[in-house]
Protein backbone atom coordinates (compact mmCIF):
# COMPACT_ATOMS: atom_id res chain seq x y z
CA UNK A 1 0.00 0.00 0.00
CA UNK A 2 2.96 2.52 1.25
CA UNK A 3 4.80 1.68 -2.28
CA UNK A 4 1.58 1.99 -4.19
CA UNK A 5 1.25 5.33 -2.78
CA UNK A 6 5.00 6.14 -3.31
CA UNK A 7 4.94 5.66 -6.87
CA UNK A 8 1.82 7.80 -7.71
CA UNK A 9 3.46 10.81 -6.02
CA UNK A 10 6.50 10.30 -7.63
CA UNK A 11 4.66 10.37 -11.00
CA UNK A 12 3.12 13.48 -9.91
CA UNK A 13 5.98 15.06 -8.83
CA UNK A 14 7.79 14.19 -12.06
CA UNK A 15 5.23 15.75 -14.82
CA UNK A 16 5.68 19.96 -15.29
CA UNK A 17 2.38 21.93 -15.69
CA UNK A 18 2.09 24.46 -18.47
CA UNK A 19 3.47 27.46 -18.93
CA UNK A 20 6.69 26.83 -17.56
CA UNK A 21 9.31 28.48 -20.54
CA UNK A 22 12.41 27.20 -19.57
CA UNK A 23 10.51 23.72 -19.89
CA UNK A 24 8.36 24.17 -22.86
CA UNK A 25 11.25 25.00 -24.30
CA UNK A 26 13.59 22.17 -23.79
CA UNK A 27 11.15 19.84 -23.81
CA UNK A 28 10.27 21.24 -27.99
CA UNK A 29 14.21 21.15 -28.36
CA UNK A 30 13.77 17.56 -27.70
CA UNK A 31 10.91 16.35 -29.12
CA UNK A 32 9.85 17.92 -31.82
CA UNK A 33 12.48 16.83 -33.98
CA UNK A 34 11.14 16.22 -37.58
CA UNK A 35 7.87 17.62 -39.76
CA UNK A 36 5.80 20.44 -38.49
CA UNK A 37 7.07 23.01 -35.77
CA UNK A 38 10.24 20.88 -35.54
CA UNK A 39 13.13 21.90 -34.24
CA UNK A 40 16.59 22.69 -35.94
CA UNK A 41 19.07 20.15 -34.21
CA UNK A 42 17.59 16.61 -35.49
CA UNK A 43 17.46 18.35 -39.27
CA UNK A 44 21.72 18.29 -39.41
CA UNK A 45 21.55 14.25 -38.80
CA UNK A 46 19.25 13.52 -41.65
CA UNK A 47 20.54 11.07 -42.81
CA UNK A 48 22.85 9.96 -39.92
CA UNK A 49 25.79 9.79 -42.66
CA UNK A 50 25.19 13.72 -43.01
CA UNK A 51 28.23 15.87 -42.92
CA UNK A 52 27.75 19.34 -42.87
CA UNK A 53 31.88 20.85 -43.71
CA UNK A 54 31.76 18.41 -47.08
CA UNK A 55 30.66 15.63 -49.12
CA UNK A 56 29.48 12.22 -47.09
CA UNK A 57 32.44 10.94 -49.29
CA UNK A 58 34.49 12.27 -46.19
CA UNK A 59 34.45 9.51 -43.85
CA UNK A 60 33.27 12.10 -41.06
CA UNK A 61 29.84 12.68 -40.04
CA UNK A 62 28.56 15.28 -37.77
CA UNK A 63 26.71 12.42 -34.87
CA UNK A 64 30.18 11.60 -34.25
CA UNK A 65 31.94 14.92 -33.94
CA UNK A 66 28.86 16.19 -31.55
CA UNK A 67 29.72 12.70 -29.13
CA UNK A 68 33.08 13.39 -29.50
CA UNK A 69 32.21 17.27 -28.75
CA UNK A 70 30.23 16.39 -24.88
CA UNK A 71 32.96 13.87 -24.22
CA UNK A 72 35.87 16.13 -24.50
CA UNK A 73 33.81 19.59 -22.59
CA UNK A 74 32.72 17.14 -20.01
CA UNK A 75 36.12 15.30 -18.99
CA UNK A 76 37.83 18.22 -17.74
CA UNK A 77 35.38 17.89 -14.27
CA UNK A 78 37.24 17.34 -11.39
CA UNK A 79 34.61 14.92 -8.97
CA UNK A 80 36.73 16.07 -5.51
CA UNK A 81 36.70 19.91 -6.14
CA UNK A 82 34.04 20.31 -8.30
CA UNK A 83 35.26 21.85 -11.30
CA UNK A 84 34.78 21.29 -15.32
CA UNK A 85 31.93 19.27 -16.54
CA UNK A 86 29.52 19.84 -19.30
CA UNK A 87 29.85 23.82 -19.41
CA UNK A 88 30.45 24.61 -23.16
CA UNK A 89 33.78 25.40 -22.31
CA UNK A 90 35.09 23.63 -25.08
CA UNK A 91 34.09 26.52 -26.89
CA UNK A 92 36.78 28.31 -25.87
CA UNK A 93 39.85 28.70 -28.83
CA UNK A 94 42.27 28.35 -26.07
CA UNK A 95 40.84 25.40 -25.13
CA UNK A 96 40.27 23.47 -29.19
CA UNK A 97 43.80 24.31 -29.21
CA UNK A 98 45.39 22.23 -26.77
CA UNK A 99 46.72 18.45 -27.96
CA UNK A 100 44.04 16.43 -25.86
CA UNK A 101 41.45 18.17 -27.73
CA UNK A 102 42.99 17.85 -31.65
CA UNK A 103 40.84 17.75 -34.36
CA UNK A 104 38.05 20.13 -35.86
CA UNK A 105 35.29 18.10 -35.04
CA UNK A 106 34.61 20.72 -31.92
CA UNK A 107 34.32 23.91 -33.89
CA UNK A 108 31.88 22.48 -36.37
CA UNK A 109 30.00 21.13 -33.73
CA UNK A 110 29.81 25.09 -32.00
CA UNK A 111 28.69 26.29 -35.27
CA UNK A 112 26.16 23.89 -36.26
CA UNK A 113 24.55 23.49 -32.70
CA UNK A 114 25.18 27.24 -31.37
CA UNK A 115 22.56 28.48 -33.52
CA UNK A 116 19.93 26.17 -31.61
CA UNK A 117 20.76 27.80 -28.08
CA UNK A 118 18.44 30.55 -26.68
CA UNK A 119 18.17 32.01 -23.43
CA UNK A 120 16.10 29.42 -22.49
CA UNK A 121 18.64 26.49 -23.54
CA UNK A 122 22.14 27.15 -23.11
CA UNK A 123 24.95 25.83 -25.19
CA UNK A 124 26.01 23.41 -22.92
CA UNK A 125 22.03 22.09 -23.20
CA UNK A 126 22.61 22.03 -27.18
CA UNK A 127 25.60 20.48 -26.78
CA UNK A 128 24.28 17.85 -24.70
CA UNK A 129 20.47 17.32 -26.15
CA UNK A 130 22.69 17.44 -29.85
CA UNK A 131 24.37 13.89 -28.53
CA UNK A 132 21.38 12.91 -27.01
CA UNK A 133 19.01 13.58 -30.50
CA UNK A 134 22.29 12.26 -32.73
CA UNK A 135 22.57 8.57 -30.61
CA UNK A 136 18.45 7.98 -30.47
CA UNK A 137 17.97 9.00 -34.18
CA UNK A 138 21.24 6.77 -35.28
CA UNK A 139 20.19 3.36 -34.02
CA UNK A 140 20.28 4.49 -29.97
CA UNK A 141 18.78 4.05 -26.73
CA UNK A 142 16.62 6.63 -25.38
CA UNK A 143 18.43 9.01 -22.81
CA UNK A 144 17.38 10.62 -20.14
CA UNK A 145 17.61 14.28 -21.00
CA UNK A 146 17.67 17.31 -18.25
CA UNK A 147 18.07 20.96 -19.02
CA UNK A 148 19.62 23.54 -16.97
CA UNK A 149 23.52 23.55 -17.80
CA UNK A 150 24.99 26.53 -17.43
CA UNK A 151 27.35 27.73 -19.19
CA UNK A 152 31.43 28.65 -18.54
CA UNK A 153 32.88 32.09 -19.01
CA UNK A 154 36.39 30.47 -19.25
CA UNK A 155 38.45 27.40 -20.75
CA UNK A 156 38.70 24.44 -17.73
CA UNK A 157 42.03 22.92 -16.42
CA UNK A 158 42.73 20.69 -18.82
CA UNK A 159 42.26 16.74 -18.62
CA UNK A 160 40.95 14.98 -21.55
CA UNK A 161 42.44 11.26 -22.26
CA UNK A 162 45.16 10.60 -25.06
CA UNK A 163 45.54 7.35 -26.80
CA UNK A 164 49.76 7.39 -25.98
CA UNK A 165 49.00 7.59 -22.18
CA UNK A 166 48.89 4.58 -20.23
CA UNK A 167 46.22 2.58 -18.64
CA UNK A 168 46.84 3.83 -15.03
CA UNK A 169 46.34 6.80 -16.06
CA UNK A 170 43.79 6.48 -18.00
CA UNK A 171 41.94 4.96 -15.14
CA UNK A 172 42.78 7.71 -12.99
CA UNK A 173 41.61 10.56 -15.42
CA UNK A 174 37.88 8.54 -15.16
CA UNK A 175 38.29 7.98 -11.69
CA UNK A 176 38.24 12.11 -11.37
CA UNK A 177 35.47 12.36 -13.83
CA UNK A 178 33.43 10.20 -11.37
CA UNK A 179 33.49 7.16 -13.40
CA UNK A 180 35.28 3.55 -12.09
CA UNK A 181 37.11 1.31 -14.56
CA UNK A 182 34.03 -0.92 -16.13
CA UNK A 183 32.76 2.22 -16.39
CA UNK A 184 35.33 3.72 -18.41
CA UNK A 185 35.33 0.58 -20.85
CA UNK A 186 31.96 0.81 -21.05
CA UNK A 187 31.63 4.71 -21.85
CA UNK A 188 34.68 4.45 -24.72
CA UNK A 189 32.91 1.56 -26.27
CA UNK A 190 29.99 3.74 -26.15
CA UNK A 191 31.64 6.46 -27.62
CA UNK A 192 33.34 4.93 -30.31
CA UNK A 193 30.73 2.99 -31.78
CA UNK A 194 30.61 6.44 -33.72
CA UNK A 195 33.60 7.94 -36.09
CA UNK A 196 37.24 7.13 -36.10
CA UNK A 197 40.84 8.80 -35.93
CA UNK A 198 41.64 11.05 -38.59
CA UNK A 199 45.00 11.02 -40.44
CA UNK A 200 45.09 14.83 -40.32
CA UNK A 201 45.56 15.42 -36.62
CA UNK A 202 46.72 11.83 -35.93
CA UNK A 203 49.35 11.00 -38.59
CA UNK A 204 51.10 8.81 -36.11
CA UNK A 205 48.07 6.43 -35.75
CA UNK A 206 46.75 6.54 -38.78
CA UNK A 207 48.21 6.58 -41.72
CA UNK A 208 47.35 8.22 -45.67
CA UNK A 209 44.50 5.99 -46.39
CA UNK A 210 43.72 6.38 -50.26
CA UNK A 211 39.91 5.44 -49.28
CA UNK A 212 37.40 7.24 -52.12
CA UNK A 213 34.81 6.53 -49.15
CA UNK A 214 36.85 8.49 -46.80
CA UNK A 215 38.88 11.20 -48.45
CA UNK A 216 39.16 13.03 -45.05
CA UNK A 217 41.43 9.57 -43.63
CA UNK A 218 39.26 8.65 -41.29
CA UNK A 219 40.06 4.97 -40.22
CA UNK A 220 36.84 4.07 -38.12
CA UNK A 221 36.52 2.54 -34.86
CA UNK A 222 33.77 -0.50 -36.31
CA UNK A 223 32.49 -1.07 -39.52
CA UNK A 224 28.94 1.18 -39.35
CA UNK A 225 30.50 4.65 -38.12
CA UNK A 226 27.61 6.57 -38.22
CA UNK A 227 25.49 3.80 -36.65
CA UNK A 228 25.46 3.40 -32.18
CA UNK A 229 25.28 -1.20 -32.63
CA UNK A 230 27.48 -3.17 -30.46
CA UNK A 231 30.17 -3.81 -33.55
CA UNK A 232 32.33 -2.06 -31.66
CA UNK A 233 32.42 -5.05 -29.39
CA UNK A 234 31.75 -8.03 -31.39
CA UNK A 235 34.51 -7.11 -33.56
CA UNK A 236 36.69 -6.47 -31.20
CA UNK A 237 35.90 -10.01 -29.44
CA UNK A 238 36.23 -11.87 -33.24
CA UNK A 239 39.69 -10.18 -33.48
CA UNK A 240 38.19 -8.73 -37.08
CA UNK A 241 38.21 -4.94 -35.83
CA UNK A 242 39.94 -2.23 -37.75
CA UNK A 243 39.85 0.36 -34.37
CA UNK A 244 43.26 2.27 -35.26
CA UNK A 245 43.27 2.18 -31.07
CA UNK A 246 43.09 -1.36 -30.70
CA UNK A 247 45.33 -2.90 -34.11
CA UNK A 248 47.20 0.40 -34.75
CA UNK A 249 50.55 -0.45 -35.66
CA UNK A 250 52.60 1.80 -32.93
CA UNK A 251 51.35 -0.12 -29.78
CA UNK A 252 51.72 2.57 -27.70
CA UNK A 253 48.67 4.74 -28.83
CA UNK A 254 46.48 1.73 -28.77
CA UNK A 255 44.27 2.73 -25.80
CA UNK A 256 41.19 1.28 -26.65
CA UNK A 257 42.70 -2.24 -26.30
CA UNK A 258 44.74 -1.31 -23.34
CA UNK A 259 41.11 -0.51 -22.23
CA UNK A 260 38.73 -2.53 -23.33
CA UNK A 261 40.96 -5.58 -22.10
CA UNK A 262 41.56 -4.06 -18.97
CA UNK A 263 38.77 -6.53 -16.98
CA UNK A 264 40.03 -9.66 -19.18
CA UNK A 265 37.39 -8.52 -21.92
CA UNK A 266 34.80 -9.51 -19.37
CA UNK A 267 32.55 -6.45 -19.93
CA UNK A 268 33.40 -5.79 -23.69
CA UNK A 269 32.13 -9.79 -23.95
CA UNK A 270 28.73 -9.23 -22.32
CA UNK A 271 28.87 -6.43 -25.00
CA UNK A 272 29.19 -8.36 -27.82
CA UNK A 273 26.68 -11.06 -26.55
CA UNK A 274 24.00 -8.45 -25.60
CA UNK A 275 23.32 -5.62 -28.13
CA UNK A 276 19.94 -5.11 -25.45
CA UNK A 277 22.66 -4.78 -22.06
CA UNK A 278 24.94 -2.44 -24.90
CA UNK A 279 22.09 -0.06 -25.15
CA UNK A 280 21.01 0.42 -21.67
CA UNK A 281 24.49 0.09 -20.35
CA UNK A 282 24.94 3.44 -22.78
CA UNK A 283 21.99 5.13 -22.45
CA UNK A 284 22.79 5.01 -18.29
CA UNK A 285 26.45 5.96 -18.69
CA UNK A 286 25.54 8.82 -21.53
CA UNK A 287 22.97 10.33 -19.39
CA UNK A 288 26.01 10.77 -16.23
CA UNK A 289 28.28 11.86 -19.18
CA UNK A 290 25.74 14.59 -19.69
CA UNK A 291 24.82 15.20 -16.21
CA UNK A 292 28.31 15.62 -15.07
CA UNK A 293 28.33 19.36 -14.45
CA UNK A 294 30.13 21.81 -12.01
CA UNK A 295 29.07 21.67 -8.31
CA UNK A 296 26.47 24.03 -7.90
CA UNK A 297 24.67 23.65 -10.90
CA UNK A 298 20.82 22.12 -10.88
CA UNK A 299 20.06 20.22 -13.45
CA UNK A 300 16.09 20.45 -14.54
CA UNK A 301 13.80 17.55 -14.27
CA UNK A 302 13.87 15.10 -16.75
CA UNK A 303 12.06 16.45 -19.85
CA UNK A 304 9.35 14.01 -20.63
CA UNK A 305 6.80 14.85 -23.29
CA UNK A 306 3.92 17.08 -22.25
CA UNK A 307 0.57 15.47 -23.42
CA UNK A 308 -1.41 17.65 -24.40
CA UNK A 309 0.91 21.35 -25.15
CA UNK A 310 -0.20 24.51 -26.46
CA UNK A 311 2.22 26.19 -28.52
CA UNK A 312 3.32 29.94 -29.20
CA UNK A 313 0.31 31.10 -28.37
CA UNK A 314 0.26 34.87 -28.98
CA UNK A 315 -2.58 37.51 -28.37
CA UNK A 316 -2.31 41.23 -29.68
CA UNK A 317 -4.81 43.96 -29.01
CA UNK A 318 -6.59 45.73 -32.06
CA UNK A 319 -9.33 47.81 -31.21
CA UNK A 320 -11.85 46.43 -29.26
CA UNK A 321 -10.76 42.73 -29.50
CA UNK A 322 -7.61 40.33 -28.96
CA UNK A 323 -6.35 38.54 -31.62
CA UNK A 324 -5.54 34.79 -30.42
CA UNK A 325 -3.68 32.44 -32.46
CA UNK A 326 -1.56 29.60 -31.14
CA UNK A 327 -1.37 25.53 -31.54
CA UNK A 328 -1.78 22.97 -29.25
CA UNK A 329 0.02 19.31 -30.05
CA UNK A 330 -1.18 16.43 -28.80
CA UNK A 331 1.55 13.50 -28.18
CA UNK A 332 1.60 10.15 -29.62
CA UNK A 333 -0.75 10.25 -31.92
CA UNK A 334 -1.04 10.68 -35.77
CA UNK A 335 -3.60 12.59 -38.31
CA UNK A 336 -7.11 11.27 -37.78
CA UNK A 337 -9.79 13.04 -39.89
CA UNK A 338 -12.65 12.09 -38.09
CA UNK A 339 -11.22 13.51 -34.77
CA UNK A 340 -12.99 16.35 -33.99
CA UNK A 341 -10.77 18.98 -31.37
CA UNK A 342 -12.44 22.02 -29.78
CA UNK A 343 -10.54 24.69 -27.97
CA UNK A 344 -12.40 26.16 -24.65
CA UNK A 345 -11.15 29.38 -23.41
CA UNK A 346 -12.80 31.11 -20.09
CA UNK A 347 -12.91 34.68 -19.97
CA UNK A 348 -12.77 36.90 -17.02
CA UNK A 349 -15.94 36.55 -15.99
CA UNK A 350 -15.87 32.87 -15.69
CA UNK A 351 -18.00 32.31 -19.05
CA UNK A 352 -16.38 29.01 -21.32
CA UNK A 353 -16.41 29.90 -24.99
CA UNK A 354 -15.78 27.18 -28.01
CA UNK A 355 -14.39 27.06 -31.14
CA UNK A 356 -13.39 23.88 -33.50
CA UNK A 357 -9.62 23.69 -34.21
CA UNK A 358 -8.34 22.68 -37.72
CA UNK A 359 -5.54 19.90 -38.03
CA UNK A 360 -1.91 21.60 -38.75
CA UNK A 361 0.63 18.78 -39.35
CA UNK A 362 2.51 15.77 -37.79
CA UNK A 363 5.57 15.91 -36.13
CA UNK A 364 7.90 12.84 -35.02
CA UNK A 365 11.03 12.33 -33.10
CA UNK A 366 13.19 9.47 -31.73
CA UNK A 367 13.90 8.15 -34.70
CA UNK A 368 10.11 8.16 -35.69
CA UNK A 369 9.05 6.00 -32.27
CA UNK A 370 6.65 8.98 -31.45
CA UNK A 371 4.18 10.97 -33.45
CA UNK A 372 2.18 14.23 -32.76
CA UNK A 373 -0.51 15.91 -34.32
CA UNK A 374 -1.30 19.15 -34.08
CA UNK A 375 -4.22 21.57 -34.45
CA UNK A 376 -3.76 25.35 -35.04
CA UNK A 377 -6.52 28.16 -33.62
CA UNK A 378 -5.30 29.93 -36.78
CA UNK A 379 -1.88 30.68 -37.52
CA UNK A 380 -1.22 33.90 -39.52
CA UNK A 381 -3.05 36.56 -40.54
CA UNK A 382 -4.58 35.32 -43.94
CA UNK A 383 -6.09 32.77 -42.05
CA UNK A 384 -7.77 35.68 -39.63
CA UNK A 385 -6.83 35.32 -36.02
CA UNK A 386 -9.51 34.21 -33.71
CA UNK A 387 -11.16 37.20 -32.22
CA UNK A 388 -11.96 37.75 -28.51
CA UNK A 389 -13.75 40.70 -27.18
CA UNK A 390 -11.56 42.71 -25.00
CA UNK A 391 -12.97 43.43 -22.52
CA UNK A 392 -14.06 39.86 -21.19
CA UNK A 393 -10.14 39.01 -22.35
CA UNK A 394 -8.81 35.35 -21.84
CA UNK A 395 -7.67 33.42 -18.67
CA UNK A 396 -7.48 29.67 -19.66
CA UNK A 397 -7.62 27.91 -22.29
CA UNK A 398 -8.88 24.05 -22.17
CA UNK A 399 -9.87 21.31 -24.83
CA UNK A 400 -11.43 18.55 -25.63
CA UNK A 401 -10.53 15.53 -28.11
CA UNK A 402 -14.04 14.15 -29.25
CA UNK A 403 -15.47 15.06 -26.38
CA UNK A 404 -12.79 14.02 -23.98
CA UNK A 405 -11.76 16.53 -21.70
CA UNK A 406 -8.08 17.51 -21.63
CA UNK A 407 -7.75 20.08 -19.15
CA UNK A 408 -3.99 19.48 -17.32
CA UNK A 409 -5.72 17.51 -14.69
CA UNK A 410 -8.28 20.09 -14.23
CA UNK A 411 -5.70 23.31 -13.67
CA UNK A 412 -6.24 24.12 -17.25
CA UNK A 413 -3.62 26.04 -19.38
CA UNK A 414 -3.15 29.77 -17.65
CA UNK A 415 -3.27 32.71 -20.27
CA UNK A 416 -2.10 35.87 -19.48
CA UNK A 417 -3.79 38.92 -21.47
CA UNK A 418 -2.57 41.33 -18.73
CA UNK A 419 0.06 42.58 -20.79
CA UNK A 420 -0.02 42.13 -24.83
CA UNK A 421 1.42 44.22 -28.27
CA UNK A 422 -0.81 46.93 -29.09
CA UNK A 423 -1.54 47.36 -33.28
CA UNK A 424 -1.60 50.90 -32.15
CA UNK A 425 2.33 51.25 -32.51
CA UNK A 426 3.21 52.81 -35.60
CA UNK A 427 5.98 54.17 -37.38
CA UNK A 428 6.97 58.29 -38.18
CA UNK A 429 4.35 58.95 -40.71
CA UNK A 430 5.62 60.96 -44.17
CA UNK A 431 4.55 63.67 -42.42
CA UNK A 432 7.33 63.28 -39.61
CA UNK A 433 6.38 66.18 -37.22
CA UNK A 434 3.20 64.88 -36.52
CA UNK A 435 4.30 61.50 -35.02
CA UNK A 436 7.71 60.00 -34.76
CA UNK A 437 5.99 56.60 -34.21
CA UNK A 438 5.90 54.58 -31.44
CA UNK A 439 6.08 50.98 -30.03
CA UNK A 440 2.56 50.28 -27.67
CA UNK A 441 2.05 48.32 -25.02
CA UNK A 442 -1.19 47.35 -23.89
CA UNK A 443 -1.91 46.90 -20.13
CA UNK A 444 -5.18 45.15 -19.04
CA UNK A 445 -6.39 47.54 -16.21
CA UNK A 446 -6.38 46.64 -12.99
CA UNK A 447 -2.74 44.58 -13.72
CA UNK A 448 -0.20 46.43 -12.08
CA UNK A 449 3.28 45.91 -13.42
CA UNK A 450 6.60 47.43 -11.85
CA UNK A 451 7.98 47.06 -15.17
CA UNK A 452 6.95 46.91 -18.74
CA UNK A 453 9.98 46.30 -21.55
CA UNK A 454 11.29 44.91 -24.57
CA UNK A 455 13.29 42.18 -24.72
CA UNK A 456 15.73 41.71 -27.65
CA UNK A 457 17.98 38.43 -28.05
CA UNK A 458 21.42 39.24 -27.69
CA UNK A 459 24.97 37.54 -26.90
CA UNK A 460 26.86 38.20 -23.90
CA UNK A 461 31.25 38.81 -24.20
CA UNK A 462 31.67 35.38 -24.01
CA UNK A 463 29.29 34.35 -26.43
CA UNK A 464 26.16 33.37 -23.90
CA UNK A 465 22.70 34.05 -25.56
CA UNK A 466 21.43 36.71 -23.01
CA UNK A 467 18.26 39.43 -23.52
CA UNK A 468 18.74 42.97 -23.02
CA UNK A 469 15.55 44.46 -21.83
CA UNK A 470 14.68 47.89 -22.76
CA UNK A 471 12.25 49.71 -19.89
CA UNK A 472 9.32 51.43 -21.30
CA UNK A 473 8.29 54.54 -18.70
CA UNK A 474 5.74 54.05 -16.77
CA UNK A 475 2.46 56.63 -18.46
CA UNK A 476 2.01 59.53 -15.47
CA UNK A 477 -2.09 58.86 -17.26
CA UNK A 478 -2.08 56.36 -19.05
CA UNK A 479 -3.92 56.79 -22.26
CA UNK A 480 -6.38 54.53 -22.45
CA UNK A 481 -6.82 51.71 -25.51
CA UNK A 482 -10.21 50.71 -25.00
CA UNK A 483 -12.30 50.52 -21.85
CA UNK A 484 -10.00 47.81 -20.21
CA UNK A 485 -6.72 48.49 -21.58
CA UNK A 486 -4.37 51.53 -21.42
CA UNK A 487 -1.19 51.97 -23.65
CA UNK A 488 2.65 52.18 -22.07
CA UNK A 489 4.46 53.99 -24.96
CA UNK A 490 8.10 53.80 -26.11
CA UNK A 491 8.54 56.30 -28.55
CA UNK A 492 10.59 55.54 -31.67
CA UNK A 493 12.64 59.12 -31.81
CA UNK A 494 15.48 59.15 -28.93
CA UNK A 495 15.14 54.87 -28.38
CA UNK A 496 17.98 52.53 -28.94
CA UNK A 497 15.30 50.58 -30.82
CA UNK A 498 17.04 48.67 -33.97
CA UNK A 499 13.76 49.16 -36.72
CA UNK A 500 15.44 45.97 -38.08
CA UNK A 501 15.63 43.16 -34.74
CA UNK A 502 12.55 41.61 -33.05
CA UNK A 503 11.36 42.52 -29.93
CA UNK A 504 8.81 40.95 -27.54
CA UNK A 505 7.20 42.31 -24.25
CA UNK A 506 8.52 41.77 -21.08
CA UNK A 507 6.33 42.84 -17.82
CA UNK A 508 7.05 42.01 -14.38
CA UNK A 509 4.04 41.66 -12.22
CA UNK A 510 3.85 40.70 -8.38
CA UNK A 511 7.66 40.06 -8.07
CA UNK A 512 7.44 37.51 -11.87
CA UNK A 513 8.65 38.09 -14.77
CA UNK A 514 6.65 37.47 -18.19
CA UNK A 515 7.53 37.04 -21.84
CA UNK A 516 4.95 37.20 -24.91
CA UNK A 517 5.83 34.66 -27.42
CA UNK A 518 4.99 37.13 -30.32
CA UNK A 519 8.14 39.17 -31.81
CA UNK A 520 7.52 42.26 -33.50
CA UNK A 521 9.69 44.45 -35.94
CA UNK A 522 9.44 48.04 -35.90
CA UNK A 523 10.00 47.83 -40.05
CA UNK A 524 6.60 45.80 -39.93
CA UNK A 525 4.14 48.97 -38.11
CA UNK A 526 2.12 51.21 -40.54
CA UNK A 527 3.33 54.33 -40.83
CA UNK A 528 1.50 56.55 -38.01
CA UNK A 529 -1.93 58.40 -39.12
CA UNK A 530 -1.69 61.53 -39.40
C1 LIG B 1 40.80 7.13 -22.99
C2 LIG B 1 39.72 7.70 -23.53
C3 LIG B 1 39.65 8.13 -24.96
C4 LIG B 1 40.65 8.34 -25.87
C5 LIG B 1 42.13 8.21 -25.67
C6 LIG B 1 40.00 8.73 -27.11
C7 LIG B 1 40.69 9.04 -28.27
C8 LIG B 1 40.11 9.43 -29.46
C9 LIG B 1 40.81 9.85 -30.64
C10 LIG B 1 42.31 9.94 -30.77
C11 LIG B 1 39.89 10.15 -31.59
C12 LIG B 1 40.12 10.69 -32.98
C13 LIG B 1 39.68 12.14 -33.09
C14 LIG B 1 39.87 12.73 -34.46
O1 LIG B 1 40.56 12.15 -35.29
O2 LIG B 1 39.33 13.82 -34.71
C15 LIG B 1 38.61 9.89 -31.01
C16 LIG B 1 37.42 10.06 -31.67
C17 LIG B 1 36.21 9.93 -31.08
N1 LIG B 1 35.94 9.72 -29.75
FE1 LIG B 1 37.30 9.19 -28.36
N2 LIG B 1 38.66 8.75 -26.94
C18 LIG B 1 38.40 8.39 -25.64
C19 LIG B 1 37.15 8.33 -25.04
C20 LIG B 1 35.98 8.68 -25.66
C21 LIG B 1 34.70 8.70 -25.00
C22 LIG B 1 34.47 8.37 -23.53
C23 LIG B 1 33.79 9.09 -25.94
C24 LIG B 1 32.30 9.30 -25.79
C25 LIG B 1 31.54 8.78 -24.87
C26 LIG B 1 34.50 9.27 -27.19
C27 LIG B 1 33.90 9.60 -28.38
C28 LIG B 1 34.59 9.73 -29.58
C29 LIG B 1 33.94 9.90 -30.87
C30 LIG B 1 32.44 9.92 -31.14
C31 LIG B 1 34.95 10.04 -31.80
C32 LIG B 1 34.80 10.21 -33.32
C33 LIG B 1 34.93 11.65 -33.72
C34 LIG B 1 34.82 11.81 -35.22
O3 LIG B 1 34.83 10.81 -35.96
O4 LIG B 1 34.72 12.96 -35.65
N3 LIG B 1 35.82 9.02 -26.97
N4 LIG B 1 38.75 9.46 -29.69
C1 LIG C 1 26.10 10.19 -49.88
O1 LIG C 1 24.88 10.88 -49.97
C2 LIG C 1 24.15 10.58 -51.16
C3 LIG C 1 22.96 11.50 -51.18
O2 LIG C 1 22.31 11.51 -49.93
C4 LIG C 1 23.78 9.10 -51.16
O3 LIG C 1 23.10 8.79 -52.34
C5 LIG C 1 25.04 8.26 -51.06
O4 LIG C 1 24.69 6.90 -50.93
C6 LIG C 1 25.86 8.67 -49.85
N1 LIG C 1 27.13 7.97 -49.86
C7 LIG C 1 27.66 7.42 -48.76
C8 LIG C 1 29.00 6.78 -48.94
O5 LIG C 1 27.10 7.42 -47.68
C1 LIG D 1 40.98 17.65 -8.25
O1 LIG D 1 40.67 18.47 -7.15
C2 LIG D 1 41.36 18.14 -5.95
C3 LIG D 1 40.82 19.02 -4.84
O2 LIG D 1 40.97 20.38 -5.17
C4 LIG D 1 42.86 18.32 -6.15
O3 LIG D 1 43.56 17.92 -5.00
C5 LIG D 1 43.29 17.47 -7.35
O4 LIG D 1 44.65 17.73 -7.64
C6 LIG D 1 42.45 17.77 -8.57
N1 LIG D 1 42.81 16.84 -9.63
C7 LIG D 1 43.34 17.24 -10.77
C8 LIG D 1 43.70 16.18 -11.74
O5 LIG D 1 43.50 18.42 -11.05
C1 LIG E 1 40.71 -9.78 -25.28
O1 LIG E 1 40.15 -10.10 -26.52
C2 LIG E 1 41.00 -9.83 -27.61
C3 LIG E 1 40.21 -10.09 -28.90
O2 LIG E 1 39.68 -11.38 -28.89
C4 LIG E 1 42.24 -10.68 -27.49
O3 LIG E 1 43.13 -10.39 -28.57
C5 LIG E 1 42.94 -10.40 -26.19
O4 LIG E 1 44.04 -11.26 -26.00
C6 LIG E 1 41.98 -10.58 -25.03
N1 LIG E 1 42.62 -10.11 -23.81
C7 LIG E 1 42.49 -10.75 -22.65
C8 LIG E 1 43.21 -10.14 -21.49
O5 LIG E 1 41.82 -11.72 -22.52
C1 LIG F 1 54.76 5.38 -30.98
O1 LIG F 1 54.02 6.43 -30.41
C2 LIG F 1 54.72 7.14 -29.39
C3 LIG F 1 53.76 8.14 -28.77
O2 LIG F 1 53.16 8.93 -29.74
C4 LIG F 1 55.97 7.77 -29.97
O3 LIG F 1 56.69 8.44 -28.95
C5 LIG F 1 56.85 6.69 -30.61
O4 LIG F 1 57.93 7.30 -31.28
C6 LIG F 1 56.02 5.90 -31.61
N1 LIG F 1 56.83 4.77 -32.11
C7 LIG F 1 56.96 4.53 -33.41
C8 LIG F 1 57.78 3.33 -33.73
O5 LIG F 1 56.45 5.22 -34.28
C1 LIG G 1 -19.65 25.20 -27.71
O1 LIG G 1 -20.47 26.34 -27.88
C2 LIG G 1 -21.77 26.06 -28.30
C3 LIG G 1 -22.46 27.37 -28.63
O2 LIG G 1 -22.14 28.35 -27.68
C4 LIG G 1 -22.49 25.26 -27.24
O3 LIG G 1 -23.77 24.91 -27.67
C5 LIG G 1 -21.69 23.99 -26.98
O4 LIG G 1 -22.23 23.26 -25.91
C6 LIG G 1 -20.23 24.30 -26.65
N1 LIG G 1 -19.45 23.07 -26.60
C7 LIG G 1 -18.64 22.80 -25.60
C8 LIG G 1 -17.86 21.53 -25.72
O5 LIG G 1 -18.48 23.54 -24.63
C1 LIG H 1 10.03 62.68 -29.48
O1 LIG H 1 8.80 63.17 -30.00
C2 LIG H 1 7.94 63.72 -29.02
C3 LIG H 1 6.61 64.01 -29.67
O2 LIG H 1 6.78 64.52 -30.96
C4 LIG H 1 8.62 64.95 -28.40
O3 LIG H 1 7.80 65.50 -27.41
C5 LIG H 1 9.93 64.52 -27.77
O4 LIG H 1 10.65 65.62 -27.29
C6 LIG H 1 10.81 63.79 -28.79
N1 LIG H 1 11.94 63.21 -28.09
C7 LIG H 1 13.19 63.18 -28.60
C8 LIG H 1 14.24 62.55 -27.74
O5 LIG H 1 13.46 63.65 -29.68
Amino acid sequence: MLGLTLFACAAITNAYSWPSPQLDALESARFDQFGHNSHGIASFIEPCNLFLFGPNSTGRANVADWIRTVYHDMATHNATDGTGGMDASIRFAEEQARTEDAGNGFGHTIATLFTQSSRYISIADVLALGAVIAIENCGGPEIAFRGGRVDAVASNNPGVPEPQQDLESHIASFARQGFSQVEMIGLVACGHTFGGVQHTFFPDIVPELNDPYSTEDVAHFDSTFVTFDNNIATEYICGTTTNPLVVGFNDTTNSDKRIFESDGNVTMLSFANSPGLFASTCADLFARMLNTVPAGVKLTEIIRPLLVKPFNVQLILSGNTLKFSGEVRFWDTTEDPTRTVRLLWEDHVGRIHNGTLGFSGVSTSTAGRYSAAWYSFNTNEQNPFLSIDAAAGIKSIRFTVNGKLEDQGGIGFAVQDGVVFSKTSCTASADADADPGHFDVAVRNGVHPTRVYLEQKSLDSVQRPIIIEIDIAPPVKPPPANAVYSIWRLPLNGSVLNAFLPYTIGAEIDGVKYSTNDEHMVIDFPPCKG
